[in-house]
């Protein structure tokens, strides 16, 4: 039996990185977001009475730096989804788990008691890690290579796996984990629905073998069409469906001047020396975004974490979202300067739009 997540047939919509201090906004605004249980729990709520499909959080450990050290402050994923999940009805809710970081077997039941409280809510976004830093903070080495990485994670969500369908006890003899008379009990009864973000070759396949939806940035649409083609065509190569998504960033507003003119304040108040630290890890260490596109990704690195930008009009914004349907993707993630200000607004205007169109 398949996951009502994954047979929805609308085009998705999520958010992304409400956990996380600044959100997706790389800003000095004091009225940036603060990513606080109050602020999370009014979001969910939202999102939920207004039936957006899921939210995706972010697991991270320590900041960007710069003077506003973005994503400094930060709700650790598993509480923060289960709390979510306990105060909503419909929304299904991610935890995301660095796959180093955490121990198969306690994620594996983490899950499965979330899946129990959630009435199978709960999704899975799995990390192989990439930030040096962040492994320092842990006290963890980073492999310098993707295939150590890669073949980790698939040991490790291969435990997840065979804890969530076998029944009774099993030991585990691989290269990285040697488990003796390990079981899971409690046991989700629906697999829940499972996301990575791979950037690489060796990521992608990883994606396309174990992923049900794969995250890419959308830079340029005209590249999407293809790559998302080339994607799905790589699950059908391993016998198996996978959906491409992506994350955009809205700044909605009645006149497009306005929305505009919020967009050249995020650029005038950001803050620089924690873009460009991001920008310098994530090219050092990870494969996440395409390096011939660094100018025009900086700019909105500032302003959405190099998400698409949906900046405009709610016509526009809703163009913005049909041409990434168009592209082949299978729905995206939202982000807001200030998720549960302005994310009534996009419901108002927005979201009656797409549903005329046919895609909501
Ligand atoms: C939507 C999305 C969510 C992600 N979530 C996280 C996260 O929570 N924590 C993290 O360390 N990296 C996260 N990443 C990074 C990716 O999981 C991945 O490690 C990175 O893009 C590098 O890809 P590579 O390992 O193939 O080089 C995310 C990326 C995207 C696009």
């Amino acid at each position: 039996m398949t996951h009502p997540f994954t047979d929805t047939d609308h085009f998705l919509l999520g958010t992304f990185s409400s956990n996380c201090s600044g959100g997706m906004t790389v800003s000095k605004l004091p009225n940036r977001w603060k990513a606080d249980w109050p602020g999370n729990l009014r979001l969910g709520k939202l999102l939920d009475d207004a039936g957006i499909d899921f939210m995706l959080p972010i697991a991270r450990w320590i900041g960007y730096g710069g003077e506003t050290n973005f994503h400094g402050y930060v709700l650790e994923t598993v509480t923060w989804a289960t709390a979510l999940l306990a105060n909503t009805k419909n929304i299904t809710v991610f935890v995301t788990a660095h796959t180093a970081a955490n121990h198969p077997v306690v994620v594996a039941k983490q899950i499965a008691t979330i899946a129990q409280i959630s009435d199978n809510r709960v999704g899975l976004n799995i990390v192989a890690g990439w930030n040096k830093p962040e492994y320092d903070a842990l006290g963890l080495t980073l492999p310098d290579d993707h295939e150590t990485r890669y073949g980790y994670a698939q040991e490790w969500f291969d435990i997840v796996k065979k804890l969530w369908a076998h029944d009774g006890a099993f030991n585990w003899d691989g290269k990285y984990f040697k488990l003796k008379n390990t079981y899971g009990n409690p046991r989700p009864t629906l697999a829940p629905p499972i996301f990575n973000a791979a950037g690489s070759g060796q990521g992608r396949e990883f994606a396309s073998r174990n992923a049900d939806f794969l995250f890419t940035p959308a830079i340029d649409l005209s590249r999407s069409k293809q790559e998302v083609a080339d994607l799905k065509q790589q699950g059908k190569d391993n016998n198996r469906n996978v959906n491409v998504l992506t994350f955009s960033h809205v700044i909605c507003r009645p006149t497009e001047a306005e929305a505009k003119a919020q967009w050249q304040l995020l650029q005038d108040n950001a803050d620089w020396v924690a873009v460009d630290n991001l920008i310098a890890l994530q090219f050092a260490h990870a494969q996440s975004f395409p390096h011939d596109l660094l100018a025009l990704i900086r700019e909105r690195m500032a302003a959405g974490h190099g998400g698409y930008p949906l900046v405009g009009t709610p016509q526009q914004v809703a163009d913005g979202l049909c041409a990434l349907h168009e592209a082949g993707f299978r729905g995206t993630t939202l982000s807001f300067f200030d998720y549960a200000e302005e994310f009534p607004f996009f419901r108002d205007n927005v979201l009656p739009i797409l549903e005329a169109r046919g895609i909501r």
